[in-house]
């Protein structure tokens, strides 16, 4: 059996106080999903005052990337070691929004993982085709592709141990979801591309998640939980998607 994970990506919104007071909302909301985990990822100057609150109640704060570097002169960058001592139990790694703005590779994504894993941190390795890609009938080739890349440099059973989520880029923030078939096959898709470790493995979708939609994408066999961007700023409507993961 796989615990659902319900994982909220702040991106760059909020303030000290907003983000405060969502996570305090989050935390003393806790007992309404308790048979799910989650994860919030605020920016990162705010993770130690939201990993304040929030670490308390069993809901775990990361980052939204991490340096590929243990220390040095990386003007800007966050290693994995920092982001633990800040209270952080998980990373994301290779978000689309990295990938496409900040020229990450599928061999830095791969080592940001290492990083990550060396330092006790669960990265969430995210993967997902362009629309172009999609019409182009190589969605599974580019997925494929870019978990190989992780797999070529921590082996299988690392990336078993860590999260996978499936982010079509022309669902996030775009409020077109994919449907809970289409997302159902990558999931299956990817699942199977992990092997028999890969059955604890959990697979999240990501990509315009709603507390109107969340519920049939979640009842899909191989979807464990989401990704939520901007739906997760809002409390009540997060708490409603993590409540549609039980
Ligand atoms: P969205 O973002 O829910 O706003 O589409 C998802 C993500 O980027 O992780």
């Amino acid at each position: 059996m796989r615990k659902p994970l319900i994982a909220g990506n702040w991106k760059m919104h909020g303030s000290t106080a907003s983000a405060i007071e969502l996570a305090d909302t989050l935390g003393s909301c806790r007992h309404l999903f308790e048979g799910a985990d989650m994860v919030v990822f605020p920016p990162a100057v705010y993770i130690q005052h939201v990993a304040e609150q929030l670490v308390k109640n069993n809901i775990a704060v990361g980052g939204q990337t991490v340096s590929e570097h243990a220390k040095g002169a990386y003007t800007g960058e966050i290693s994995a070691g920092m982001l633990k001592d800040l209270g952080c139990s998980y990373v994301l790694v290779g978000h689309s929004e990295r990938r496409a703005l900040y020229v990450e590779t599928s061999q830095s994504v791969a080592e940001k993982f290492k990083a990550a894993q060396e330092n006790k941190l669960t990265p969430i390795l995210c993967v997902g085709e362009s629309l172009l890609e999609r019409q182009q009938d190589k969605t599974f080739a580019v997925i494929n592709s870019q978990i190989a890349a992780v797999i070529d440099l921590v082996g299988l059973e690392a990336v078993c141990n860590g999260v996978v989520a499936y982010e079509p880029v022309w669902a996030i923030g775009t409020g077109q979801v994919a449907s809970p078939e289409q997302a159902q096959e990558v999931h299956a898709t990817i699942r199977k591309q992990l092997g028999e470790g890969g059955s604890t493995t959990r697979l999240l979708y990501g990509g315009s998640v709603k507390s109107s939609n969340a519920a049939a994408l979640f009842s899909q066999p191989d979807i464990d939980g989401g990704l939520v961007g901007g739906a997760s700023l809002e409390a009540e409507e997060f708490l409603k998607i993590a409540q549609l993961t039980l």
